[in-house]
């Protein structure tokens, strides 16, 4: 028998990653405690769109098989009762982002038009004019178009230093020249046969080689959003991809630097960041970006801190001479299909044990696009699991520890 306890951290391996649930208006320890040490900080938060975000998510085996069914849950809110109190919430962010950077670090803030003049302000005043290296553009062809106005097509990345000695290292994102749009330069092949693009200024001639890569400008066209069936969507609201979150954190770390989100979403820096082998610490006020951030993340050397789901759910085991079968978890959230079978209402499962109210992971397994199905029967002791954490299909995570009966 299993029953359910609160737990308020979650440990995989030695646990030096974060991943954190709270607000950036009052953040966590955890969070302050780093001051000083990050390389990189990349903040989206919201827009002030004014818009109440949905969230999907695929359901159960067939769900992660096939892209249907699906279940929409409430996302995040992007509402603010006017201006000040949003200006308010993204100086706290600035500032909190600015004193976790280490002396040669970076600071990216992504907003869109509506918000990006008065972000530049505020980064003005907290990191100062001079410390202010670039703005990019990041121009996509998604979403509709006015007939009003020239369409908004682009986001704003505001590029800052934490100070003139910054680490920045361009050559780490080259592009490929052949691809560039040539312009009004002259065409032309050397004596080995290299091809090249030309220009002469005052009298003296500029080649550039095909073959020698280009380093990208503020202008940047060539990654686009998230297309409905791009199998990187997680079903989480304004999602980034992946491709811009590495050529933004490449050249700004080296392999063990610490990167910081402090509104992770989905957890797209934090993959980024994993994938660079970079270390990593994400802050969100939303619990279930915690649970979709960890599924896309490798659980190593990872701390969740996030409450545990509230609510109470039954766990569904047989036990049997060496073998414990997990048979899924019973819910009665309302968003799930009428043909909820406990087995579809679990997207992941992980074996551990509780100690003082921690739980520390030994073996996880999760559904994805690549396995939609679950592991379900283990050969063990069914004695030898002490404590089982689930998350169900809506993202929520609850622990239950095996009961002394
Ligand atoms: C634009 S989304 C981030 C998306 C993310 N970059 C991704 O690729 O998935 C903004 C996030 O900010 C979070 N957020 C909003 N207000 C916050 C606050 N006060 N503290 C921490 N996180 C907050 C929201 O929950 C949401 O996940």
């Amino acid at each position: 028998m299993f029953e359910q306890v609160g737990v308020h951290r979650e440990v995989y391996g030695n646990g030096e990653n974060l991943l954190v649930c709270g607000n950036v208006m009052s953040p966590p320890e955890e969070i302050t405690n780093l001051a000083g040490q990050a390389q990189c900080v990349y903040l989206d938060p919201p827009f002030m769109t004014g818009e109440k975000f949905e969230r999907t998510r695929p359901y159960g085996e067939k769900g992660w098989k096939k892209g249907t069914p699906v279940v929409r849950f409430k996302g995040y809110e992007d509402r603010f009762a006017g201006e000040k109190d949003y200006r308010k919430l993204l100086r706290k962010m600035v500032k909190t982002s600015w004193s976790l950077l280490k002396p040669d670090g970076v600071f990216y803030l992504h907003l869109d038009w509506r918000m990006a003049a008065q972000a530049r302000i505020i980064c003005d005043q907290v990191f100062g004019k001079n410390q202010f290296l670039n703005e990019i553009i990041w121009s996509y062809e998604s979403g509709g178009r006015s007939k009003k106005f020239f369409s908004r097509k682009h986001d704003t990345i505001l590029l800052y230093a934490r100070s003139r000695k910054y680490r920045f290292d361009i050559t780490k994102v080259p592009l490929d020249r052949s691809t560039k749009r040539r312009n009004h330069m002259a065409r032309g092949v050397d004596d080995q046969g290299r091809l090249y693009s030309s220009i002469v200024t005052r009298g003296k001639e500029y080649r550039y080689y095909d073959d020698e890569p280009v380093y990208p400008g503020d202008v940047w066209t060539d990654i686009s959003h998230l297309q409905q069936r791009d199998p990187e969507r997680t079903g989480y609201p304004t999602q980034k991809p992946l491709k811009l979150l590495e050529r933004l954190l490449l050249p700004a770390t080296e392999p063990g630097d610490l990167v910081v989100d402090l509104c992770f979403g989905s957890g797209t820096t934090l993959e980024a960041a994993q994938r660079l082998d970079c270390r990593f610490a994400g802050l969100d006020a939303n619990p279930e970006a915690a649970a979709i951030a960890l599924s896309r993340l490798k659980t190593e050397n990872l701390t969740v801190i996030c409450p545990c789901g509230k609510g109470k759910a039954g766990l569904v085991t047989e036990e049997s001479d060496g073998r414990f079968f997990m048979g899924g978890l019973e819910t009665d959230n309302p968003a799930f299909p009428a043909s909820a079978t406990p087995a579809d209402n679990l997207e992941a499962w992980e074996t551990g044990r509780i100690e003082e109210g921690v739980f520390y992971a030994e073996q996880t397994w999760r559904r994805s696009f690549r396995y939609p199905e679950l592991v379900q029967a283990l050969k063990t002791d069914p004695e030898q699991i002490r404590a089982v954490m689930t998350t169900d299909a809506a993202g929520i995570r609850r622990a239950f520890r095996r009961s002394e009966e």
